[in-house]
């Protein structure tokens, strides 16, 4: 049907008759000729229908956008003053000799233009044609880049590509299941994978080595610009390598990634921060590099005094009391440090003290603040000298629980680093390590896997069960810019070890057995010493692509509410398929899914 993709012909095709295939981008008629912009994946070519060539001229004024046409045509030079050097077809057009229209169309529901603003819901409703514009295009083209690279990577290196099922039972990563109710075993379900974490350590106890899978991992969780309920996964395990060995490798492939794809060169080696430097610095286990900004302990300054605010979490010992220093920021308005006090708030904060240095040479009498009529005035100057403060700079405090203090500064870090303007060069890469193998959870009193039960801690069986909470583990996670684009580490390998992991997150023996029952006798069976990673396949592309949503680098994502508006799934099922379930539905359907 066709000889070129539209958007290949080029300057090395003139004087070439060529058949192209495509669709109507645009239509211009100008005095007597007619331009069309013809479009595909590849891009947009000029075609001019003269009135030389009746039959294809008349049927060209009858057409409208999106048509799908056939050209037969000679590729000729534009005429100079007309090239257009945005396009790598911008120096020729294509003389019409001959039209066939493919394929009507109705006008789109909207324009295809990337620069025009239209409604989230209608382009997922019209996915397909959302698809065909260029900007979307490009970033399936970028994934597929990305897809390809990194398989060839996997695949030279002696990774056997491994399908895992789909049908499987639940894994603990931490999110609900999507069930799957079963037919032959009545009142049973499937859970779909959350990732396939078992299954990669059983391939591992099965001799298979290296495994990779690029692979749908479902998770039933609250939505976020970076969460659908289906992503993608490059998910990875090797036997006989080390933490120090998996994350060399890891970030050699990460590294050659963004060289071929991007041309960009990662610092080599990355940065690696253990979880306790990031979280004190950053106020975040994924902290953004770029940023320039640092949170600053200044508790052991403030223990004494009177202000209770301070005070307080001062002498919490899980309290924690920080400052944060913007330079120039003495020329935030009252108002700004409302806005940003009812920033913080989102997080959790009761307020934002701040400090305005106006003169620095003039001791306490060059400063403005609601607060340091509180404190010392030599607490004060220390915490100036501490952060480095300078004339024109603004401070602000966070006091409170430190889990607090870490979300509303560490949010404020990356507000404000962004907006006024603290932040330097593109890519910032790091290894996160050295994380907890527990968090305590004060509701359930009981213990949580920061990472997954699976994952091998640093010390020994007695020194887990004698402090578990001083335990480390050896996770790791790949950060990208303030996101978490990969987390991993090396597994437990040894019954014993598992089984008291199991007791420690409060899980029975009996559940154990129940749940786990596989893993624990596989491990039994000679099980090697392995590790592994997964990456978010979305997350990497929407960085790679500058797209602000993963939902803008997968073909059919979701809504924030998990909902399909093109298929508008989910979708009741009929009684008969219920009955043959033997499911009975405890409360009517709910009708509207909108977000
Ligand atoms: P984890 O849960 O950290 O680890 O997931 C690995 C990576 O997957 C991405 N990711 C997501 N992307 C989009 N939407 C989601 N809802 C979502 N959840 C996670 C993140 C994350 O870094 N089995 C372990 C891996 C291992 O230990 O080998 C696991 O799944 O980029
Ligand atoms: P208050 O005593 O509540 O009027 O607060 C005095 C100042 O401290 C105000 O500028 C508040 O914004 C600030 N502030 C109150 N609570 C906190 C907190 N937990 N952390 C940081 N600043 C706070």
């Amino acid at each position: 049907m066709r000889s070129h993709r539209c958007g290949e012909v080029t300057e090395s095709h003139l004087n070439l008759e060529v058949d192209l295939c495509g669709w109507v981008h645009r239509r211009r008629d100008h005095g007597g000729v007619i331009f069309i912009d013809l479009r595909d994946r590849e891009g947009l070519v000029q075609v001019v229908f003269d009135p030389d060539y009746q039959a294809a001229f008349s049927l060209a004024e009858t057409v409208r956008s999106e048509f799908v046409l056939r050209v037969h045509g000679k590729v000729r030079p534009r005429p100079e003053g007309t090239e257009n050097l945005n396009l790598t077809t911008g120096k020729i057009e294509v003389l019409a000799t001959a039209l066939e229209i493919l394929n009507k169309s109705e006008t789109p529901p909207f324009p295809l233009e990337s620069d025009i603003e239209v409604s989230e819901e209608t382009r997922l409703r019209y996915r397909y044609i959302d698809l065909r514009r260029p900007l979307m295009q490009q970033r399936m083209k970028m994934r597929r880049d990305v897809t390809r690279h990194l398989r060839n990577f996997m695949d030279d290196h002696g990774f056997y590509e491994i399908e895992t099922p789909f049908l499987t039972k639940a894994t603990p990563e931490g999110a609900r299941d999507y069930l799957v109710p079963s037919r032959t075993h009545p009142n049973h379900f499937f859970a779909l994978p959350q990732s396939p974490q078992l299954y990669k350590q059983l391939l591992m106890v099965s001799g298979m080595d290296r495994y990779y899978q690029v692979v749908r991992c479902f998770r039933d969780e609250d939505l976020r610009a970076d969460r659908q309920p289906e992503f993608t996964q490059l998910d990875i395990e090797t036997s006989f390598m080390d933490e120090q060995a998996i994350t060399d490798l890891m970030e050699v492939m990460i590294r050659e990634l963004f060289k071929a794809t991007l041309d960009v060169e990662l610092p080599e080696p990355f940065p690696r921060l253990s979880y306790a430097e990031a979280m004190r610095r950053f106020g975040s286990d994924k902290p953004d590099l770029r940023i320039l900004l640092e949170l600053v302990d200044v508790a052991d300054l403030l223990s004494d005094i009177e202000f209770k605010v301070f005070a307080g979490p001062a002498k919490d010992p899980e309290g924690r009391v920080v400052a944060l220093c913007l330079p120039g920021g003495a020329e935030l308005s009252r108002k700004d440090i409302d806005d940003l006090t009812q920033y913080v708030a989102i997080y959790g904060a009761k307020g934002l003290a701040y400090i305005k240095v106006t003169d620095r040479s003039a001791g306490l009498d060059g400063l403005q603040s609601p607060i340091i009529k509180f404190i010392p005035g030599e607490a004060v100057l220390e915490i100036l000298d501490r952060v480095g403060a300078q004339t024109g700079d603004l401070v602000f405090f966070g006091a409170d629980k430190a889990k607090i203090v870490n979300e509303a500064m560490g949010a404020l870090r990356l507000k404000i680093g962004h907006e006024q303007g603290h932040a330097k060069g593109a890519w910032a890469p790091l290894w996160v390590v050295d994380f907890p193998m527990f968090e305590w959870d004060d509701k359930d009193q009981r213990l949580f896997a920061l990472h997954h039960p699976f994952t091998a801690p640093k010390c020994s069986l007695e020194e887990l069960q004698w402090e578990p909470q001083r335990a480390l583990s050896r996770a790791y996670d790949m950060v990208l810019n303030g996101t978490e684009i990969g987390g991993g580490s090396v597994r437990i390998h040894q019954t014993e070890m598992q089984e008291v992991v199991f007791k420690l997150l409060g899980i029975s023996e009996e559940e154990a057995q129940q749940k786990f029952g596989f893993l624990l006798n596989a491990l039994k069976y000679g099980a090697p010493p392995h590790g592994g990673i997964a990456f978010g396949m979305d997350r990497l592309v929407m960085l790679m692509t500058g797209a602000h949503s993963i939902r803008e680098v997968m073909a059919f994502p979701k809504t924030q509410s998990a909902w399909c508006p093109m298929i508008d799934a989910p979708a009741e099922v009929t009684d008969f398929q219920l009955r043959e379930l033997g499911i009975r539905l405890r409360k009517p359907p709910i009708e509207s899914k909108g977000d």
